[in-house]
């Protein structure tokens, strides 16, 4: 079988190979993209030799493009437009034992192909002009394609020990292709699951952010709790599996929840965080889970435990501990405050607040609340939905009216300063949270004026004098 490989790039490649006297091959995932018809920008090309040297006489034919070498791994990269192409020699590689450092010797394709993850990830195009295109397929990589199966072409064992953190790619790429793990593979998975830990955590948040971005996450979540991968790299999610019955009352599994409310929100958003939100809205339940002998099960404050837990989770799983993590910890405390909006007679006031707390994150709050509904009675989910489009119309009506959303002071610091002639102290602080709390409370309205006179109320009551007296 031959692959048209488009791109005139792979004819200089071939040109630079044969000038060369080495055989190259186009391998891994872009061959692997070209069968599930996705287009690729990442190249890797497989060198039966030196693959830098190769490298760099490929940059001289593109004339210019710069090459990036990084001598300790044997390999060079070409950026050329938005594509990328990595060059590395053919090799024999393993990773021993615990070591994390592989031993790495020159061999052929099949050397090469033996190495690799999954029998989808070891197809390699010809770039040599007697059979430039043609596919090699040891292991049946097509088949298993068509078949939407993930294999590894070695024992899994060997290949899942060779590197764990294929464990989690499998796992990956059932969630991204809608594949099914072979058997056999998914066994080793959970045998060996454990040798997850020997991973750098970096890698380990890239695969599971990539499950997170899947179309339907909780195929992937389900894959990761059931060979118990889970329960080594994120522990806080596993807890929340399970059902406590007391008095004959139970209460909603909490895990498969949450993994319900992950696909909700995932064909509503591919916002990374958003979906993260989902994921820990409900992360403190376990811990504030109580049974009252009247109210039945109760998670009292489990978004403000949630939200408090967020910074541990984000560090223990090295997400970035930055605004995302904080947009993240926001909507997990404010997850259950539209839900209070939607039940009482609303106050322009209550509105006003959550506008004010959750500024230009609102909208993403309401997705999250909308997908927060898992009832399997469709007329509960129908009747909440339209509840949460009144909120949404309440939240308009009063930001149209009061401009909460980016609310700032309509009275500055710097002018409580002057008016009073003050030096910086705490009277400012008291005076600028009177005005805003005024306007929260809708005692005044969201402009200057009011606000100008409310200060010049406040000083008095302060017993400040005003500074033109
Ligand atoms: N590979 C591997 N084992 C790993 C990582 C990668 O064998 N732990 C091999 C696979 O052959 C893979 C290739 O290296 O196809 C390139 O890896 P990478 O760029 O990380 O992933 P892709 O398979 O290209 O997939 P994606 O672009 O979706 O990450």
């Amino acid at each position: 079988m031959k692959a048209h490989l488009q791109n005139n790039i792979f004819q200089t490649i071939s040109e630079a190979a044969e000038q060369l006297g080495i055989h190259a091959y186009v391998i891994g995932g872009f061959v692997r993209d070209i069968f599930l018809g996705k287009e690729s920008k990442d190249i890797d090309i497989v060198a039966i030799g030196d693959g830098i040297e190769l490298a760099n006489k490929v940059s001289v034919k593109l004339k210019g493009s710069n090459v990036s070498i990084f001598k300790n791994f044997g390999t060079a990269m070409i950026k050329f437009g938005d594509i990328e192409i990595e060059f590395v020699g053919a090799r024999k590689e393993s990773y021993r034992g615990e070591s994390r450092k592989p031993d790495v010797e020159p061999g052929t394709l099949e050397d090469d192909q033996n190495r690799r993850d999954f029998t989808m990830n070891a197809l390699a195009l010809s770039l040599q002009k007697e059979n430039f295109g043609e596919l090699l397929d040891p292991f049946g990589g097509l088949k298993d394609i068509e078949n939407k199966i993930i294999r590894t072409p070695l024992e899994p064992d060997i290949t899942y020990s060779d590197d764990p953190l294929r464990m989690m790619r499998a796992i990956r790429f059932a969630a991204q292709h809608d594949f099914t793990i072979e058997e056999n593979s998914f066994q080793s998975i959970c045998k060996n699951a454990e040798r997850i830990n020997i991973v750098s955590k970096e890698r380990i948040a890239d695969e599971l952010n990539k499950i997170i971005l899947s179309p339907v996450p909780s195929v992937g979540f389900k894959l990761l709790f059931d060979s118990k991968l889970l329960h080594h790299i994120f522990p806080e999610m596993v807890k929340l599996q399970g059902v406590e019955i007391k008095d004959g009352v139970s209460h909603k599994d909490n895990f498969y929840h949450t993994l319900q409310v992950l696909d909700n929100i995932s064909k509503n958003t591919d916002n990374l965080w958003l979906r993260w939100s989902a994921i820990l809205h409900d992360i403190a339940k376990p811990a504030t889970k109580r049974f009252d002998k009247n109210a039945g099960w109760t998670f009292h404050g489990h978004e403000d435990k949630g939200s408090r837990m967020v910074p541990k989770i984000f560090a223990d799983l090295k997400l970035p501990l930055n605004e995302k993590m904080k947009y993240v910890q926001k909507l997990v405390l404010l997850h259950l405050r539209p839900i209070v909006l939607s039940k009482e007679v609303v106050t322009d006031s209550a509105v006003r607040r959550l506008l004010f707390e959750a500024s230009d994150d609102i909208d993403d709050l309401m997705t999250l609340c909308e997908a927060d509904i898992t009832s399997k009675n469709d007329k509960k989910v129908q009747r909440y939905l339209k509840n949460f489009e009144l909120v949404r119309q309440k939240l308009k009506e009063v930001e149209e009216k009061d401009n909460i959303r980016n609310w700032q002071p309509p009275v500055s610091g710097e002018e409580i300063m002057k008016a009073f002639n003050l030096k910086p102290g705490r009277e400012i602080g008291i005076i600028k949270n009177a005005i805003r709390e005024a306007i929260l409370e809708g005692e005044i309205g969201s402009n200057y004026e009011d606000a100008h006179r409310f200060m010049l109320a406040k000083g008095a009551e302060l017993g400040l004098k005003p500074a033109n007296l």
